[in-house]
């Protein structure tokens, strides 16, 4: 039998505290007009360093409003796939954390995914094969990021890039008999690329010692302007890859959901694809980019604005470390 597969319930938490750009001008020598011209960022959210907004807490909240969404309880929840690279700890990964937090009995499998800005779609995509076959009917796919503990905040080629947040979606069996369904999907990774974004240090190779803290060199690092050609390639390519495989055309499309890493790369990526840029959900002027949790959050809030409704044909498009990148096209 055909099992459709439906987004059943979204959900968002954003910390508290907001950072602007104005925030930033104390802290590097940077300006407003700098950010928000060559990123689109005016401001972004960061987490409370005293507990309550740890990667598991965002996602736990977020969660009971997807649950309260679709009409579903915890326990109907038959997988966790967490995507961060952010965890809470090393060890356990944070999507059991969740798991208990949730009260979740079930004992139900708990994964985390490290696939950067892409967590969320990898996520997606790897739950859809599971429903599609039968093996679960319900999954939680989440990215959830605390990057404000893995930047330099003296950094301004980074610093200035990144917020902290978390988008859910729960996604299930269609048992509501609907068009809702995953259409097609597209994961990839291209190693090649993975000097472009990296955090080499505090790893196995190369444990964090004194030295690292006092040269500062273990936090992320990027070189942006490689990332940037890449995404644009690669971001289109994607959407290509999607439509072709459900043999739909960029036209039906109602809404392009792309990762948020700078406001330039979603236009360009735009105009490559020659998409309406009305069909474009962009939301990176208040979070910045959240990483996994960019895709999940942006498609929220156009669910819960109004902007997106149910029969509409959604993509699903990010890129990120690694370099991975995924692709969904949906009808929501
Ligand atoms: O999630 C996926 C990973 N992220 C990405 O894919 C991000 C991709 N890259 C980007 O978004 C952009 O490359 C950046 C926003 C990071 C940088 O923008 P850019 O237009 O590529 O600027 P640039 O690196 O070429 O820098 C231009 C100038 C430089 O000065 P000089 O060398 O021309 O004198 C920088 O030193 O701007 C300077 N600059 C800044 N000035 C003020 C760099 N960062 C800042 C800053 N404030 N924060």
């Amino acid at each position: 039998m055909d099992i459709k597969v439906k987004i059943k319930g979204t959900g968002i938490y954003t910390p508290q505290r907001v950072m602007t750009n104005f925030d930033l001008e104390e802290m590097v020598e940077t300006s407003d007009e700098w950010i928000y011209e060559r990123t689109g960022i005016k401001q972004r959210h960061i987490c409370s360093t005293e507990g309550g907004e740890w990667p598991s807490d965002m996602a736990y909240h977020a969660t009971l409003d997807a649950l309260k969404a679709a009409n579903l309880e915890p326990n109907d929840i038959d997988m966790i796939l967490f995507a961060s690279v952010t965890p809470d700890h090393k060890l356990p990964n944070t999507a059991c954390i969740l798991q208990q937090k949730l009260g979740i009995t079930n004992k139900c499998a708990a994964l985390d995914i490290a696939a950067a800005c892409s967590g969320f779609v990898y996520g997606l995509n790897m739950a859809t094969g599971l429903i599609k076959m039968g093996a679960i009917k319900n999954a939680l796919v989440i990215g959830s990021e605390m990057l404000s503990r893995e930047v330099n905040w003296k950094d301004r080629n980074t610093c200035i890039l990144f917020g902290d947040g978390c988008g859910v979606a729960i996604v299930g069996a269609n048992e509501d008999g609907d068009e809702s369904d995953i259409l097609s999907l597209h994961l990839g990774a291209d190693g090649k690329g993975k000097e472009f974004f990296d955090q080499p240090v505090g790893g196995a190779v190369e444990p964090i010692t004194e030295q690292h803290i006092q040269e500062e060199t273990h936090y992320m690092q990027m070189k942006g302007r490689e990332m940037f050609k890449v995404a644009t390639r690669t971001l289109a390519e994607n959407a290509r890859i999607v439509l072709d495989r459900a043999n739909e055309s960029l036209e039906n499309v109602d809404w392009l959901i792309p990762h948020q890493a700078n406001v330039r790369i979603i236009e360009t990526t735009g105009k490559l694809l020659g998409i309406d840029p009305e069909k474009v959900i962009i939301n990176i002027d208040k979070y910045a980019n959240t990483s996994a949790a960019t895709v999940p959050i942006a498609m929220h809030e156009a669910i819960t604005d109004g902007r997106i409704k149910r029969g509409q044909l959604l993509l699903l498009d990010a890129f990120g470390a690694g370099l991975t990148t995924g692709a969904t096209l949906l009808r929501y």
